[in-house]
């Protein structure tokens, strides 16, 4: 079977993944972006972003000549394609519901150059986009600027994406399953057919179900791993209460149980990124308008905004006063593996120790110049965890990166002027650093 070309629109995380994924398995793919900067380092051979494995995918497609980058040109790229996935970012607006603009400039390119199509054309949104947005706004507009029908003379799927940042050419190579949402049987029969042409005998599960249906799957998906950290962080902080209680044990133990899993049950500072916060958010504003308030998500929402100020709480336990202390933190990214800064909770710590009056001193291994667009010169950047923990009063840690896992007590008590440390991720051996050094972290005593 030939494979179809594939036109990517929007070159963010997903967008781009799904480009240097097609491409290494020989389909011929052409993406556009608005940003020059971006679209110039992609057609360089090198993301704008760091993640794990992309910037070889993205060599080898670009020198087997599979993978071209431009800059605005949605309706060519269209128009030299049979399939076009939708990939650009659906951020929050400022009262929480999604911001569809970017959604809606492309899809109006993608139904211009439909009018001029001849032949059928699949349009896949894989944005993530709260339910009923592909079947009637994206639909409208792109029969409202073809003049053409949709389930007729071009198809239209939603088609979520389950990709996590670190990990992404990981999942996006082996995904746990395929949510397939359409209105017409032909959509989605040539996009079951693409997956099976890529995945062939690898092909995971693919749940065929209506648009609408797609789109909740992704928020219900995003929404429950987000429910499933302020749970184990909840009772973390009733832990943080009872001596001789261990977060970590209760976790393990209620894992087992194999109707819970144990994933997602690591307790800390909360999540952070592009995607828990911004979804539960749109998920919540969205129900309200529906005329369902759902108070377990705002639940979820609040425990987490606060969940970073934990280690704040905590380093006062042993520093009441922290005007003029010096504090060391170690980690920014939201998680490890990503030079991510979006909702970060090292943000709101550092935020919080500024206000206080504290010195702050950061090390991140990737995500420091992100980093120095948000604090500029308010904080002090180290090149290493050591000069980080140099002569502090305290250090927080903030994100597990393996280096940062990898601390001795030694390090710390050689380097530190009080070894006081809060580990927000829990990383480091507690019996070990409960000995040596004054070790405080999250759930356990
Ligand atoms: C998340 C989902 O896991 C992906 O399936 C989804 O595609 C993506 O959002 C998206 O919507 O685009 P991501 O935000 O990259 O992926 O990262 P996760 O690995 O899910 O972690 C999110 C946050 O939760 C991180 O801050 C992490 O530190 C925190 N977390 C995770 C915990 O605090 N405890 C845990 O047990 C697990």
């Amino acid at each position: 079977m030939q494979k179809p070309k594939i036109s990517i629109i929007g070159l963010g995380y997903v967008g781009l993944c799904t480009a240097v994924a097609f491409s290494s398995r020989g389909f011929s793919i052409v993406a556009v972006d608005v940003d020059k900067k971006k679209v110039d380092m992609i057609n360089n051979g090198k993301a704008y972003f760091y993640e794990p494995q992309i910037d070889d995918f993205l060599k080898k497609s670009l020198k087997d000549n599979l993978l071209y980058c431009t800059l605005n040109q949605i309706q060519k790229a269209v128009l030299n394609s049979e399939i076009t996935f939708i990939a650009v970012g659906t951020p929050s607006k400022k009262n929480g519901s999604i911001d569809l603009k970017y959604i809606k400039q492309v899809t109006k390119q993608i139904a211009k150059a439909l009018k001029n199509k001849k032949t059928y054309h699949l349009i896949v949104v894989k944005s993530t986009v709260t339910p009923q947005t592909t079947n009637t706004i994206i639909k409208n507009i792109l029969e409202k600027y073809s003049n053409k029908r949709c389930g007729v003379d071009f198809g239209l799927c939603m088609n979520p994406e389950f990709l996590r940042q670190g990990s992404a050419i990981k999942d996006t190579m082996n995904p746990d399953r395929i949510i397939l949402g359409a209105d017409d049987q032909k959509s989605a029969n040539m996009l079951e057919n693409l997956y099976k042409q890529f995945y062939r005998k690898n092909t995971p599960p693919i749940i065929k179900t209506t648009t609408p249906t797609a789109e909740l799957c992704k928020y219900a998906s995003n929404s429950f791993l987000a429910t499933k950290i302020s749970y184990i962080n909840t009772i973390a902080n009733i832990c943080q209460k009872i001596p001789n209680t261990n977060i970590g044990i209760v976790a393990k133990a209620m894992g087992f149980d194999n109707r819970i899993s144990p994933k997602f049950l690591r307790a800390g500072i909360g999540y952070g990124g592009s995607c828990f916060p911004k979804d539960i958010k749109a998920l919540i504003i969205h129900s309200k308008k529906l005329n369902y308030k759902s108070q377990l998500l705002e639940s979820v929402d609040k425990i987490n905004i606060n969940q970073p100020l934990k280690a704040i709480e905590l380093l006062q336990t042993q520093i009441k006063d922290l005007k003029q202390k010096q504090i060391a933190i170690l980690g920014l990214s939201f998680k490890p593996n990503t030079d991510d800064m979006r909702e970060a909770p090292s943000i709101i710590i550092i935020n919080d120790l500024l206000e206080k009056g504290a010195k702050i001193t950061v090390y991140d291994p990737k995500a420091t110049t992100n980093a120095k667009k948000i604090f500029v010169d308010k904080i002090q950047y180290a090149k290493s965890p050591i000069e980080c923990i140099k002569n502090k009063d305290a250090c927080i840690i903030v994100t597990e990166w393996s280096e940062i896992k990898k601390l001795k007590t030694q390090d710390f008590k050689k380097n530190m002027k009080t070894p006081i440390i809060i580990d927000g991720r829990r990383i480091l051996d507690f019996q070990e650093f409960k000995k040596e050094t004054t070790y405080i972290t999250i759930g356990q005593s």
